[in-house]
């Protein structure tokens, strides 16, 4: 039974592959927390942007992230996400925190904070789902089940571009070069890249709808239990 599963489940990726949705309905199916560390990563840029520091100059960033209040829940169905009390759960997701959050999270001190608080949060949980890009390589090496979501490039920009209602090609081509940058800029940092880790499952949701990507990870979650109380 999937409801039996105890542990911590990683769920690691590009964007565009529809990772938090997934995330998200893994989590409920399970009854358990759920941690977005992307969202801590553009909860800082937001501290960034606000003390007008320059996302490139690596030693401002990591002060001015150093010295912030960031929060983040761990519930599947509401996003709270502050910083310094306040709620920017919405201006996460906003162009100017897209555009600069790779700069941001590529910062070692950055990562090193926010993976603290990333194992933190995650002990206080039985079971739980953890998605980003370095969670089954770094912040949780002995997770009970790692799975790495890919898609094919076109099929992400297509993705996004729905998901922002966006139907000219010119646009969509747009899109299609800033997740080509991103994923260059994220896996070629030299702290922490994304890429898959050793014991990982890969799963290509290309041809997948998010409810048979959901099904596919559920079922690997009730082929592993036992596997958390081994750990
Ligand atoms: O998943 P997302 O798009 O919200 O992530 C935002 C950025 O944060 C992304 O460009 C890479 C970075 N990130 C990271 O470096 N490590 C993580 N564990 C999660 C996100």
């Amino acid at each position: 039974m999937s409801a039996a599963f105890r542990g911590q489940i990683t769920l690691d990726g590009p964007s565009g592959t529809g990772k938090s949705t997934v995330a998200r309905g893994v989590a409920a199916r399970l009854r358990a927390a759920y941690l977005d560390t992307g969202a801590m990563y553009r909860a800082a840029t937001v501290a960034v942007l606000d003390a007008a520091v320059d996302p490139e100059d690596a030693d401002a960033v990591a002060r001015t992230v150093a010295a912030a209040r960031i929060e983040v829940g761990t519930g599947s169905a509401a996003e709270v996400v502050r910083v310094d009390g306040v709620d920017v759960a919405d201006r996460i997701r906003g162009a100017a925190v897209t555009r600069a959050v790779s700069a941001v999270s590529a910062v070692p001190a950055v990562r090193r904070q926010l993976v603290d608080q990333q194992r933190d949060l995650v002990s206080a949980a039985d079971v739980v789902v953890v998605e980003g890009r370095d969670i089954g390589t770094v912040v949780l090496p002995d997770a009970t089940l790692k799975v790495y979501l890919t898609a094919a490039p076109g099929v992400r920009a297509q993705r996004r571009a729905g998901q922002l209602g966006i139907t000219d090609p010119a646009e969509i081509a747009a899109l299609a070069d800033d997740l080509r940058r991103r994923d260059e800029y994220d896996s070629s940092r030299v702290d922490s890249p994304l890429r898959p880790a050793d014991d990982a499952v890969v799963v290509d949701s290309t041809d997948l709808d998010q409810q048979g990507v959901i099904e596919a990870i559920v079922a690997l979650a009730a082929s592993a239990v036992g596997a958390g109380e081994r750990a």
